[in-house]
């Protein structure tokens, strides 16, 4: 049985979001919020496979995250099946198949939610990288002798580097897939009962076509009728889509009945968002026993936001610093010059004239050091 039937449910997890749920940010959520998964950002297979720098550095991830997902995205099944094996050997908890990536640079490409087009394509990936984990646990990886040399370095690099569990005796990780509704008209029923028929172990909708992008609202209705189809099956059900709050995700669990959410854009800055998770699993069954969390103060999302800075910097990934400041921007709200004081952090240009930012606009000492 994977680690996905032994979370407590309704699961709430941090949804992955290309450009924001990097190793720092997945960190910080790890330690201050603690959803029951999260996920990396979307990585492509073939430059994870060529040994790209950039690919390499998505799939940086500490224990505190755990559970953690790798997401992989591309068209090709035997790039999948070997970017499968990678995921397996960096010691990640899953693999989760990119099937919602509305971009058009993707998805024309027949990846991410393009891959809604093409069902028999869509049911070869699922199936790769199924083979992909299986042969892993077996023993009969291609890796590391089938690997481009470059691929081959970082992997000997990232093992010396790894979190412990990436040293584990191997065991087959669970597949899932998250996708959309449809591509331009939501085909949720026939698409899921296509999905469905490959056993992924996890499967999440955003309740959103292709066409929509992020527009208009998440139709919950839809994703209603998904949970249905997946009852009938060992698979779980996570809906996606516009959850703002833990309040909001307790409703809609109630009305969906799905086994779970994910919560991407709430979670940006709030970090805490995921701190309610058990009074909202005591909601969601009816009982009443955990009180709703307290809320976060000023002082301690300036803490967490230096933290956060500090953590980045030790990272040093490569990323530069401005990529930091829109994070910095998030952590500032609900407090009295709140407006200044991310205008000022706009400006920044390392750890110690945040710190400074803050000194000004903080209603108490900031911390100087971790
Ligand atoms: C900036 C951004 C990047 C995203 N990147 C990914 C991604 O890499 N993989 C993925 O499956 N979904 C991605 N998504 C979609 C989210 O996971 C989620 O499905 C969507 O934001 C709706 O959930 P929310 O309303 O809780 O944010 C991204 C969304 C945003 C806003």
């Amino acid at each position: 049985m994977s680690f996905w039937h032994t979370l407590p449910q309704p699961i709430f997890g941090l949804a992955p979001m290309d450009g924001v749920t990097d190793a720092a940010f997945r960190c910080m959520v790890a330690r201050h919020g603690k959803p029951d998964v999260q996920y990396t950002e979307f990585v492509n297979v073939d430059e994870l496979c060529r040994g790209i720098s950039a690919s390499w550095g998505q799939v940086r991830y500490v224990e505190a995250e755990r559970p953690v997902l790798a997401q992989i995205y591309g068209a090709n099944p035997e790039t999948f099946y070997q970017a499968t094996q990678i995921i397996c050997a960096l010691g990640f908890d899953g693999v989760d198949i990119n099937m919602g990536c509305p971009a058009k640079s993707i998805a024309a490409r027949g990846c991410g939610a393009g891959l809604i087009k093409n069902p028999p394509q869509a049911r070869a990936i699922i199936r790769a990288v199924q083979d992909g984990v299986r042969d892993w646990a077996a023993g009969q990886a291609l890796m590391p002798d089938g690997l481009h040399p470059h691929a081959r370095r970082r992997l000997e690099q990232a093992l010396q580097e790894a979190p412990s569990g990436a040293q584990c005796p191997r065991s087959a990780i669970p597949v899932s897939v998250k996708t959309r509704l449809g591509y331009d008209t939501v085909v949720i029923e026939d698409w899921l009962t296509c999905l469905l028929d490959e056993h992924p172990e996890v499967i999440t909708v955003h309740g959103r076509t292709l066409k929509q992008m992020y527009r208009d609202q998440a139709d919950w209705q839809a994703i209603g009728r998904a949970a249905t189809l997946g009852r009938e099956t060992t698979t779980l059900i996570l809906g996606n889509g516009d959850i703002q709050t833990m309040p909001e995700a307790v409703e809609r669990v109630r009305a969906t009945q799905v086994h779970g959410v994910l919560i991407g854009r709430s979670a940006m800055g709030n970090p805490w968002l995921f701190l309610a998770k058990e009074w909202a699993r005591s909601q969601c069954a009816l009982a009443t026993e955990a009180g709703p969390p307290p809320a976060v103060s000023a002082y301690e999302r300036f803490c967490v936001a230096l933290e956060h800075v500090r953590y980045f910097e030790a990272l040093n990934d490569g990323r530069p610093f401005v990529t930091l400041r829109k994070y910095l921007g998030w952590y500032c709200r609900g407090f009295p010059g709140a407006t200044e004081a991310r205008a000022a952090l706009f400006k920044t240009t390392n750890a110690a004239e945040v710190a400074e930012v803050f000194a000004t606009y903080g209603p108490e000492q900031i911390p100087q050091s971790n």
